[in-house]
């Protein structure tokens, strides 16, 4: 049961005597915590009472998270998380834009936050832990993670994946702006991340005379996306006279350990600081044994959703011996998928 008292200059707000609600007063200029406030449904105030907030969310009066006293519960979450809203969206959200919008709020703990190197791991699997099929675009995540995924990218310098992964997938490895969720976080700025692959035997060279058809190169070319880099060992270097990609060469000894690798890698290419590595099998199955070693990934994001792929499907299980448990985990549910947040 909601109330709403008045006395003097101050304002009460009663609420429902919950775990993580109590009796709250405020003076009209004192600071107003929304996280602590319970609004009943369609009260003609509550734009008011936002109003009296410190969050400064006056400004934005049209928006309807705060006009539509329904979606009070999902404003509280996220203004748990995050101080200002951001979004100049004039029109309703969708409840999936609101379950995305609820996702990326907690995807913002996870983030790169400093100018150090960071290490993010992130896939989509299903509840039998494959990834895909073998050349046949396998989509597991639903339009709410996928979009989790982009805004990710979005805070990413380079963009790791296997050759496989490269040559099944013909993956674009760029980054989508969605205006109705992501305008609470960031700006559409035509964020271009760097395509990274580990092509340990350059065999792009072969690739590239025999197709034509590589959405990298057509990102680069049109515009939406920064020019890839192979990387390959050493030994195995060559020269190329593409433009849409560069070849970086990786000392032999180093290349297979994935540590070391990206470490290089941000060494000789001193933008890149932050690492989304995004598969495919071979390469999380790597991650995951090194790190059992080393703890050297910041970030495990894995999105998980109903369904099974079968014995067909391209399994992720490392070859490790002893139970590796991450830590600082949440779990963010989606309408189908649940997302899994880790962090060191
Ligand atoms: N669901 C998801 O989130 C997701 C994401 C990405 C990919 N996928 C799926 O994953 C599948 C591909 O996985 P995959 O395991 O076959 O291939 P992969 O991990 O994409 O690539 C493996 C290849 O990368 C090269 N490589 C470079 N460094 C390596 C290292 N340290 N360890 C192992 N290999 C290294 C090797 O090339 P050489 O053989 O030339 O030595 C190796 O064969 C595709 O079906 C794709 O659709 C799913």
């Amino acid at each position: 049961m909601f109330n709403k008292k008045k006395g003097g200059n101050k304002k009460i707000l009663a609420l429902d005597e919950t775990e993580d609600t109590k009796k709250i007063s405020v003076s009209k200029k004192r600071k107003l915590n929304l996280s602590d406030v319970e609004v009943k449904e369609s009260t003609p105030q509550v734009k008011k009472l936002v109003d009296l907030d410190d969050f400064d969310v006056a400004k934005y009066t049209n928006d309807p998270l705060i006009t539509s006293s329904n979606n009070i519960e999902f404003l509280k979450h996220i203004l748990r998380k995050q101080k200002t809203l951001k979004s100049s969206i004039d029109k309703p959200l969708t409840d999936v834009d609101k379950t995305i919008v609820n996702i990326l709020t907690s995807v913002k703990d996870y983030l790169p936050k400093d100018d150090k190197l960071h290490i993010t791991l992130t896939y989509a699997q299903s509840l039998d832990s494959r990834i895909g099929y073998r050349f046949k675009k396998t989509p597991i995540s639903h339009i709410e993670t996928k979009q989790m995924t982009h805004f990710l990218r979005y805070h990413h310098d380079g963009i790791v994946v296997g050759y496989n992964t490269f040559i099944e997938d013909n993956p674009n490895l760029n980054f989508k702006y969605y205006e109705n969720t992501m305008s609470y976080f960031i700006k559409n700025d035509n964020r271009k991340i760097v395509p990274i692959v580990l092509d340990p035997k350059l065999k792009i060279k072969e690739h590239i005379k025999n197709h034509k058809n590589i959405n990298l190169k057509t990102n680069y070319e049109s515009g939406i996306g920064a020019k890839s880099i192979f990387v390959c060992l050493e030994s195995q270097y060559k020269k190329t006279e593409e433009s849409w990609m560069d070849v970086l060469a990786v000392p032999d000894n180093l290349y297979y350990n994935i540590p070391e690798l990206l470490k290089y890698i941000s060494e000789k290419q001193p933008l890149i600081k932050s690492f989304m590595i995004e598969g495919g099998a071979s390469i999380i199955n790597k991650m995951i044994e090194h790190n059992n070693e080393n703890n050297f990934i910041d970030t495990t994001i894995i999105t998980i959703a109903p369904i099974y792929l079968g014995n067909e499907g391209v399994l992720v299980t490392p070859a490790i011996k002893t139970k590796n448990t991450l830590g600082n985990v949440e779990w963010v549910k989606g309408t189908n998928d649940t997302v899994l947040l880790s962090k060191k």
